[in-house]
This record gives structure tokens, sequence and C-alpha cells, in this order.
């Protein structure tokens, strides 16, 4: 796929209260989508556009709708041609790397493909991850850390025109993590896809996306457009994005209330660990 020149911060907001015609073709369009299950509704006339090659990250309290979402989008759950429109080639990651454990690292990753050469594909892929000398491992002997590394190669040989991301750090180190965030960098720079990730973590939410999402009561509540030039450093706008953002969530001052302590507890240890590495 070409290497496509990136524009970098994105400058103009595709505005999610907008009306309903984009000025360009979105990538992913959502137009008054409700999600109920039984009695609860869980998405809420929900409107969304994600521009093509845009980085999105989505926010949210635990159980606010984000996997919902997700799902709806990755075509895993029904939804109305006219409310919910998504390229064709779409690919998902989720927490868990989901690898077959009878089949060899390049053989998940070549999953369901079909064609000639998918061995030579699969092993370029696991290449681009930094994963080629796995290609033969099985699934059990990888790390947290190659586990998904693998789940990206195999999501990416499919060349999404979206790929989906629902916590696919969340279970990893902090080190791990931010090793995990410049491989994502890289490779969406590289095949150039629009990106929705779902995150607990708002400082991985700043870090990496052009805009931020807060989903609240079934619709996108708040966003916040990033303009920082990448690799991003923590100093006083990234703070401010961050108060701004915890306060969206409903975090306010250093006494959370649940269930967002886990939000700030996590932001604390990636800034602790990035002001390490600064001194160090
Ligand atoms: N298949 C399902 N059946 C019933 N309820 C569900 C189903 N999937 C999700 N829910 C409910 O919808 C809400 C949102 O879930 P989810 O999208 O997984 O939240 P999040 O990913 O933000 O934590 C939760 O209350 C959850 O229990
Ligand atoms: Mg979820």
């Amino acid at each position: 796929m070409a290497q496509a020149a990136r524009r970098d911060p994105i400058s103009v907001s595709p505005r999610f209260t907008s009306s309903p015609v984009a000025a360009a073709a979105p990538s992913v369009q959502v137009r008054g989508f409700t999600r109920a299950f039984g009695a609860t509704r869980v998405l809420h006339d929900m409107n969304l556009d994600i521009q093509p090659g845009e980085f999105v990250a989505l926010l949210g309290a635990s159980g606010s709708g984000k996997t919902t979402l997700l799902r709806t989008l990755a075509g895993l759950d029904p939804a109305p041609a006219d409310q919910v429109a998504v390229p064709e080639a779409r690919a998902v990651v989720f927490q868990d790397a989901r690898l077959m454990p009878w089949k060899k690292v390049w053989r998940n990753v070549a999953l369901g493909l079909g064609g000639g050469d998918i061995r030579a594909r699969a092993k370029a892929a696991l290449s681009e991850v930094g994963l080629s000398h796995r290609s033969e491992a099985w699934p059990a002997t990888l790390s947290g850390g190659e586990a998904q590394r693998a789940a990206l190669a195999r999501a990416l040989i499919r060349e999404p025109k979206l790929l989906l991301l629902d916590e696919p750090f969340a279970a990893l180190d902090a080190l791990t993590r931010i090793r995990m965030h410049e491989l994502v960098l890289k490779l969406w720079r590289a095949h150039d896809p629009a990106v929705l990730l779902v995150t607990h973590d708002v400082d991985e939410a700043i870090t990496l996306a052009d805009r931020v999402l807060v989903l609240e009561e079934g619709r996108i509540a708040a966003e916040e457009v990033i303009h920082l030039p990448r690799p991003r450093e923590v100093d006083g706008e990234f703070q401010a994005l961050r108060r701004r953002l915890l306060g969206h969530l409903g975090v306010h001052g250093h006494a959370p209330a649940e269930p967002e302590t886990a939000v700030v507890g996590e932001a604390a240890e990636l800034i602790a660990f990035r002001q390490r590495q600064d001194v160090g």
C-alpha cells in the first residue's frame, strides 16, 4: 500500500453534532443510531463521523457502551444500513489477542486469507510488527505484547480502511504499552486506515489520537481535537487536555469516585514512567 503523506495533526474537526452531510465522504458515518438490550438503551440516537485516515480515541466509563459501538462498526452486531455506514474492509483487535492455539503464529496471521503466497504475506506482516522471529512459534509461547503484535499483524494484512481497537493494550505492562503505542502510530502512518481506539486510559488517548471522544449516556457527550505534534510530550497543553477529559469523565481534582479511579491510576502510572524516561 502507498505510504501516504500524513497531515499531522488534523486541523479540522468533523463535528459530531454536524448535519448529516459532511464535507468529504467520511469513513464512518453513524446517524441517529440506537442500540438497546431489553429495556436498557446503551447507545441512544448516536451520531458519529470518522474521516478516512483519522485516528479517533473513545473514552467512557465502564459499561457506557464503547464495546457495543465498536462491535456495531465491526459488523459483529446488526445495524440498519441507513444509520451506520462503514468501509467494507475492516479489522478488529480486542484486549486479548484471540489467537488459535493450535495454529502457528504465521497461520493465525494468515487466517481466512485466500490467494497465493499467504505464508510470505503473513511473514511480511509479522516483520512489520517486529515479530518475524516468532512466526513459527505456537501462540501459547508468546508474551502478552507479542500476542498483541500478532493480532495487529492479522488485522493489517487485510489492509483495513477502518481499524477498530478495543482496549488492545489494557492488559500490558506500562513499558510494553508505550512500545505498542509507537508501533500503532508507525502502522497507522504506513497503512493509513481510519482508527477507532477504545481505551480507559486518558493519557493513551491524548498520546495517540487526532480526536478524543467521550461516550456518556449513549451519546458522544464531548470531544477534544488534539493539535499537539507527535511524538507528544507531557507538557502543559497535554496536561490541560488531560484535566478537561477527566472533567468530561466526571473526575475532578485528586480524589475521584469509583469507577474513574482506574483512569487516574493509569494516568499517574504512565506520567511517572514518562517522567522517569525524560530524566533518565
Ligand atoms: N449482548 C448483550 N446483552 C445484554 N446486555 C449487554 C450486551 N452487551 C452489552 N450489554 C450491556 O450494555 C452495556 C454496555 O456494555 P459495553 O458496550 O460492553 O460497555 P463498555 O465497553 O463501555 O464497558 C452494559 O451495561 C452491558 O452490560
Ligand atoms: Mg468494553
